[in-house]
């Protein structure tokens, strides 16, 4: 599936340099188009899978939210944020090129991303379900939210429920819209069946920021592609700061196995079980 969503968001790029050219596509195409995981758009595709949804659909889906998590990564590593040099084993946006065409990029590859949403080949009602849960999920009740919330944590002790509300929303969010963006375009599934994929999509996503965490901590910058001992430099506050790394790992899976039931109880997807368990065995 890699390989469809990197074909996918070339071409989505591939029409922005029909109007420009030069600096700024450079800079978004060097960032989106370099690797990393793609577990997002994994994530949308299993569920497309497990509900039968076409996957021309998804494609949009998924495309538009790797866009927004790429535009998020820049950010991110930016002075003003994380202060990182690098990301899926090269330079960051903002070194390879420079700040300001870094921050640019970003905010052209979030607009990209709700444009590529509107394009979605489904009916416009559903179309504006898409477009409202990624807007929600992305700005301030979450991603955006959830990353000024951890900049506010830095230098602080927090207790497990601040923390476990930072998570939820810089990382969680995203990752729940990956499962209830494709949900969302089943009408017919039951309100039962609907909160179970959100449930599962929630302790996921809960449970691949600790993770992260955890990496962060007992990684090594060649096997992450990132720096190592990020969140120390920054004195962020992290499960395995606050819990220690023993207890970390424990929480993690205490997130995983609650993912899991709930989605024994909607779905025999084995596409979906098994990217929960890459979650819980990555080790970048
Ligand atoms: C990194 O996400 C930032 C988080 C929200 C944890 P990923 O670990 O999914 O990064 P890539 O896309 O694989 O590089
Ligand atoms: C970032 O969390 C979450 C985002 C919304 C990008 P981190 O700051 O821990 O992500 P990494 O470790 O830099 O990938
Ligand atoms: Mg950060
Ligand atoms: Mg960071
Ligand atoms: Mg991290």
């Amino acid at each position: 599936m890699n390989e469809r969503i990197d074909q996918f968001l070339a071409s989505q790029l591939n029409q922005l340099k029909i109007h420009n050219s030069g600096r700024l596509i450079a800079a978004m195409e060097y960032t989106l188009l370099n690797g990393g995981k793609r577990m997002r758009p994994k994530l949308v595709y299993a569920t497309a899978e497990s509900i039968g949804l076409d996957l021309s659909v998804a494609d949009h889906i998924a495309a538009a939210i790797e866009m927004i998590h790429a535009y998020s990564l820049i950010h991110d590593d930016l002075p003003a944020m994380d202060d990182d040099d690098l990301r899926r084993g090269q330079a960051t946006c903002h070194i390879k090129f420079d700040e300001a065409t870094a921050i640019l990029a970003a905010d052209a590859l979030q607009t990209l991303a709700f444009e590529c949403l509107s394009q979605t080949t489904i009916n416009s009602s559903t179309i504006v379900k898409l477009i409202q849960n990624l807007a929600k999920a992305a700005g301030a009740p979450g991603m955006v939210g959830g990353q000024m919330l951890d900049l506010e944590a830095e230098d602080k002790t927090l207790n497990i429920d601040e923390l476990q509300e930072i998570h939820s929303k810089k990382t969680g969010a995203l990752l729940q819209s990956c499962v209830t963006m494709v949900t969302d375009c089943d009408d017919s599934m039951n309100q039962d069946k609907r909160k179970h994929f959100k449930a599962f999509a929630e302790h996921f996503g809960i449970a691949y920021q600790i993770i992260d965490d955890v990496l962060d901590v007992s990684s090594d910058t060649e096997t992450l592609g990132k720096p190592a001992q990020s969140d120390l430099k920054n004195n962020k506050s992290t499960y395995p700061s606050l819990l220690g790394l023993d207890q970390a790992r424990n929480k993690a899976k205490d997130h995983i196995d609650v993912a899991a039931s709930h989605l024994a109880s909607i779905s025999h997807s084995s596409e979906l079980s098994q990217l929960l368990q890459l979650v819980a065995k990555r080790t970048f």
